[in-house]
């Protein structure tokens, strides 16, 4: 029986995981916690730990979890910026989920453009008031608009085929340009220039973080619509602010942001929200604000149990070789077996 700590478990997680670590003999330990120095602890006993997006996971956490024997750290999600990959390089594998439902993330991006643009949210309220007004909720064709999509890998095209639907016209960026596959892509300054929307589904990296900031605003249409479900620190959220108050940026729609760790998934509602920026967007009427939802379908869900399950299975079975295995020094475990014929420890 293979033990996994898992970190920061919700309501929402725990069925899945526990359907598919029954079928694997696979036992989780949930976890309310979020993975810090402080709860690295709670893994001693385990084989393997489980994290999301918002746990940490540094260089001495990953001390802390080699020296209680953890073998394994199995990321549920995609993103992999809050890992300190190269530390845990010849100590620890990484394993992640690189795709789940890229379809559910890209259609909740459109569900925010839409809600957004056609002003769905204060209609919503309106009529469960018994407001029947139209004042105040003119919204814009989608049809013929210019959309930036910067990311075009497997979230940022199934977007593409979505605003493609809808008949807008698709212009995008990005760092490595897929050949032959009919997108037109631009420079980054021509897409932030030229859109009238632009989505985001780049990873969060060094070159990326606060791609989106006041000079990049600066340079975007007047009434621009700025969708992120991506990783937050992607924009400048002060510059975002500021760009709001000019009237420059139309709207923003953000399912991420870049202090969410603290904040996102929980109910916070009866408190006071000590981070003034987010309640400043939240307060904006061209602001819709989800906590890192456009994941949260019942398909992804079923998907990221039964890959990381097998992601920890195929580490402790056989040759150990597993497909999503991260590697700082290849990117990816396929490259090491290719040019190696074996992974890099
Ligand atoms: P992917 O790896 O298939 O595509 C990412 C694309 O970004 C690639 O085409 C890559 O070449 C491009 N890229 C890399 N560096 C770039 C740069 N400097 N500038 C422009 N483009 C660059 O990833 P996928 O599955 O499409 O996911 C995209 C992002 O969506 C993830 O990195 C993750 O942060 C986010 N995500 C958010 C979720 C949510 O619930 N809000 C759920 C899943 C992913």
């Amino acid at each position: 029986m293979i033990k996994v700590a898992f970190f920061d478990a919700k309501a929402y997680d725990m069925p899945s995981f526990k359907h598919y670590g029954r079928l694997h003999d696979m036992e989780f330990k949930f976890l309310e916690t979020k993975l810090t120095e402080d709860t690295a602890e709670l893994a001693n006993g385990c084989d393997a730990v489980c994290v999301f997006v918002n746990d940490t996971v540094n260089a001495a956490i990953i001390d802390k979890l080699h020296e209680h024997g953890i073998r394994i750290i199995a990321l549920r999600c995609a993103g992999y910026n809050n890992v300190d990959i190269r530390h845990a390089f010849g100590k620890i594998h990484v394993v992640h989920v690189p795709a789940y439902s890229p379809y559910a993330v890209a259609e909740h991006a459109a569900a925010l453009l839409l809600t957004s643009v056609r002003r769905i949210h204060k209609a919503y309220n309106r009529t469960r008031d018994f407001n029947f007004s139209l004042n105040g909720l003119t919204g814009f064709d989608l049809h013929g608009k210019t959309v930036g999509v910067v990311g075009t890998g497997k979230i940022g095209r199934i977007f593409i085929d979505i605003c493609r639907g809808f008949g807008m016209q698709v212009i995008a960026y990005d760092r490595f340009p897929a050949e032959g596959s009919g997108i037109t892509y631009v420079s980054l300054d021509e897409l932030l220039q030229q859109s009238d929307i632009i989505s985001l589904h780049c990873p969060l990296t060094d070159e990326t973080r606060h791609m989106i900031g006041s000079e990049a605003i600066g340079k975007m249409k007047k009434g621009v619509v700025i969708l992120n479900t991506s990783r937050g620190a992607l924009i400048d959220a002060e510059a975002l602010l500021e760009g709001i108050k000019a009237r420059k940026v139309g709207a923003a729609c953000l399912d991420v942001y870049e202090e969410e760790a603290d904040i996102f998934f929980e109910d916070r509602s009866g408190h006071i929200l000590n981070d003034e920026l987010l309640a400043r967007l939240i307060s904006m009427p061209n602001v819709i604000v989800t906590s890192h939802q456009a994941f949260l379908t019942e398909e992804a869900l079923n998907n990221i149990a039964e890959t990381t399950v097998n992601n920890i299975r195929s580490y402790f079975d056989g040759d150990g070789l597993c497909d999503n295995e991260l590697c700082y020094r290849c990117g990816k475990i396929e490259q090491c077996r290719k040019e190696r014929k074996q992974k890099c420890f």
